[in-house]
């Protein structure tokens, strides 16, 4: 059986170039996002300029039951899975009381559920292609304290907790789990608005996309529990860390403003 790293939210931003460099690195890889995204174009085009196996899956991450159909396809088409990268997620900065019930449920359902199930219906699979890895993608402002940015770093703080407990509990079993911790990414427009308007940390821990991939899957590959992306982002990581809560939540309300002058 061939095995391949599937990946979700592999239509655009981290998740493409996370495809982009497994291919290089000759992996074959599964494709997830939503429809009408192109998802084949790209799977081909990135199979074709490495000489690797894409195949590609499309499907709405926040409705738990098509996970099941993702898995069944895959057995189906007789494909292994030795990699899982938990991508597909989203943030943005709102004030979490004007949050439409669906939005509040769509974020839940993508970054904490998905992810969730996504390692409950696949880990049994990776167990039998061991050695294998997770690699589940959290943010470097998981853990703070930061308002209008309230469900969003929550749900973060929920992946990189599940993520880390879950690296020791499988370590045994020959399943490695990495989370990793990105800064501020270029990649669709709402990340690029929030860091041109964005405050000292933001601007800092910029880091292309196809970087943020490149750093992400060789250290996962190495076993890495918890991944940041170069040493200003370590740095920013420990700062972050050490400053009261008070003053990440004052730098979190001034960005805010600023943003929505
Ligand atoms: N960019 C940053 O600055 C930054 C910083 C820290 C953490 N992160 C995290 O990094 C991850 C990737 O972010 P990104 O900036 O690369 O995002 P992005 O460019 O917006 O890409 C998101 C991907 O997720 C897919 N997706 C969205 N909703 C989905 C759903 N319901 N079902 C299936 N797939 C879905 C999208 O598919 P479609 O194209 O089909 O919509 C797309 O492929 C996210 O978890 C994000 O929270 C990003």
């Amino acid at each position: 059986m061939l095995n391949y790293t599937l990946i979700t939210g592999a239509s655009s931003g981290i998740g493409l170039e996370m495809a982009k460099v497994c291919a290089i690195k000759g992996m074959n890889v599964l494709m997830v996002s939503l429809p009408n995204e192109n998802l084949e174009e790209k799977a081909q085009s990135i199979a074709a300029n490495n000489n690797v196996n894409t195949d590609f899956f499309e499907c709405d991450l926040t409705e738990i039951k098509e996970i099941d159909g993702l898995k069944d396809w895959l057995i189906k088409k007789g494909y292994g899975v030795n990699f899982l990268i938990n991508n597909a997620g989203f943030g943005g900065t709102v004030k979490f009381s004007e949050m439409s019930a669906e939005l509040v449920d769509k974020m839940i359902n993508l970054n904490i559920k998905a992810t969730t199930h996504m390692m409950n219906r696949f880990i049994p699979i990776l167990k039998e292609n061991q050695p294998s890895n997770i690699l589940n993608v959290s943010s470097l402002i998981s853990n703070q304290t930061a308002p209008y940015k309230a469900l969003y770093t929550a749900t973060k703080t929920y992946v990189r907790n599940l993520s880390v407990s879950l690296a020791y509990e499988l370590k045994e079993e020959g399943v490695s789990v990495s989370v990793l911790l990105p800064g501020a990414t270029p990649t669709n427009k709402v990340v690029t608005h929030q860091i041109e308007k964005g405050n000292f940390a933001a601007k800092v821990s910029v880091m292309s996309a196809y970087n943020v991939a490149k750093i992400s899957i060789e250290k996962a590959l190495n076993g890495v529990i918890i991944i940041t992306t170069g040493a200003k982002n370590g740095f920013l990581r420990r700062l972050l860390a050490s400053i009261p809560n008070k003053l990440t939540a004052k730098i979190a309300i001034n960005q805010y403003k600023k943003q929505n002058k």
